[in-house]
């Protein structure tokens, strides 16, 4: 169509030795939820829980990936990925959170690994995305600052196992989730409503990080990079009064200086600490000496970015840009540029990956037996077009990873939201890569849009 930019034909080149890949989590794909060993976690139990998954589902069986693992990865190296994010299940590894390890579960990683490496595709292991041990959450979960500790003697665990294999390892996804579904919405397990307990939280998982980091160090080899993997909005006044531009400072304190001020900084943001404090006792559960464990030295930031945030001078959120089949997101690609060029200008020059990107399509096979997701497309061609520009301005971008893989399990929303490159068939467990895979393998093939 002369004119019109055809999805292939921006003349975008990426630099040599990008990396492409994509994004999955354990509790979203896996099922498998009582094999091998496998203790429960707070999916299991909220997931179970009347009324807080939409059409009751749970994670039980979810895509089956845990015994299609390898006829999954077959479709990875078809694509043409070069990087796979996935998680481990803490609770299939420790099933009690603490104590004994299931040997069952660490060899499912183990076959999962060198099966990546078998396929020329690189490992990178996020350690936890939000299974907590049940056994843990009856005693605290992650307000009992106790379960940093456990979550440090399970990261060195694994990075004895799979330490030699995996060059990449991501300690937490999205710590901020946990804190603003899991503790203030209720919206997500442990399904809390609780502000005070919710920054306590907050500061647990940020030493759980900084713990991790030091338990893994002494058996990684010195070029295996750790790093967080946080959810970064940028904040935006919504109009140009001083009262919405000073709302958005506090806002942007809350959504992304509270995690990336104290792993690369080594503070907290006092203006979110002087906030916090009219109602959790977060400051409290700062011991001495906690700065300095969380912002142990790290390689690699991980960022996720899905969409932007604008503030009123009420410090209300509104809506500036067309949204998506998930509520909260409003599509505006621009804001992967602003938050890429803004983490190089705050916290310099750190190596950055992309772990996470992507939109929910109402994706339906059609007749003959193609899933035709043009605006998964259209989202995607233009994120990675922000991004260039981003790289091209000098940010040290080495990897993008789009959520997700495949349909999986959205946590409170189900089946029914589809965020994946390739369709599931959840009756059958057939797998499809739909138009966007397709796509995404030819820019992948020609490193370019
Ligand atoms: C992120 C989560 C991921 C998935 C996407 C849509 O916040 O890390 O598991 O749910 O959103």
């Amino acid at each position: 169509m002369p004119g019109h930019p055809s999805p292939t034909s921006m003349g975008l080149q990426f630099p040599e030795g990008f990396i492409w890949g994509a994004a999955t989590s354990a509790y979203q794909i896996e099922g498998a939820a009582a094999t091998d060993g496998r203790g429960p976690s707070v999916w299991d139990t909220f997931a179970k829980t009347p009324g807080r998954v939409r059409n009751g589902e749970h994670g039980d069986v979810a895509a089956d990936h845990y015994h299609r693992w390898s006829t999954d990865l077959d479709l990875i190296k078809e694509l043409g990925l070069r990087s796979y994010r996935f998680s481990i299940a803490w609770p299939r590894v420790v099933p009690g959170g603490s104590g004994p390890v299931n040997r069952k579960g660490l060899d499912f990683y183990r076959r999962l690994v060198d099966g990546l490496r078998e396929r020329d595709v690189t490992p990178m292991v996020t350690l936890y995305h939000w299974d907590t041990p049940q056994e843990l959450q009856d005693i605290g979960g992650w307000e009992n600052r106790d379960t940093a500790y456990r979550f440090a003697e399970y990261a060195a665990v694994l990075a004895e196992a799979l330490g030699d294999a995996v060059p990449n390892w991501l300690t937490l996804n999205e710590p901020k989730t946990v804190v603003q579904n899991g503790y203030l919405y209720g919206s997500h397990a442990p399904g809390k409503r609780d502000e005070a307990a919710a920054y306590v939280v907050a500061h647990h998982q940020l030493l759980a990080h900084g713990l991790a980091v030091q338990a893994m160090r002494p058996h990684l080899s010195p070029q295996t990079r750790i790093g967080p993997a946080l959810n970064l909005h940028p904040c935006y006044p919504a109009d140009e009064s001083a009262e919405a531009q000073q709302a958005t400072v506090l806002y942007d304190g809350y959504e992304n200086r509270l995690y990336l001020d104290p792993i690369l900084k080594g503070h907290y943001p006092q203006d979110v600490l002087d906030d916090v404090a009219r109602f959790s006792p977060m400051q409290k559960h700062i011991k001495d000496g906690d700065l300095e464990v969380i912002s142990s030295p790290v390689e690699l930031l991980a960022v996720q970015y899905y969409c932007p945030i604008y503030v009123t001078g009420a410090g209300e959120t509104v809506r500036k840009h067309p949204t998506s089949e998930a509520f909260w997101q409003q599509i505006y690609p621009e804001g992967m540029y602003d938050i890429l060029t803004r983490i190089k200008k705050d916290y310099g020059d750190i190596a950055l990956t992309i772990t996470e990107n992507g939109l929910p399509c109402p994706d339906v096979m059609g007749p003959d037996g193609t899933v035709q997701d043009t605006g998964r497309i259209a989202f995607l061609r233009d994120h990675f077009a922000a991004t260039h520009r981003a790289i091209t301005d000098g940010v040290n971008l080495e990897s993008y990873h789009v959520w997700s893989l495949m349909d999986n399990f959205e946590w409170q929303e189900g089946y029914d939201e589809r965020w994946g490159l390739v369709y599931v068939d959840y009756a059958s467990q057939q797998r499809t890569p739909k138009a966007s895979a397709r796509w995404y393998s030819g820019v992948i093939r020609d490193n370019g849009l």
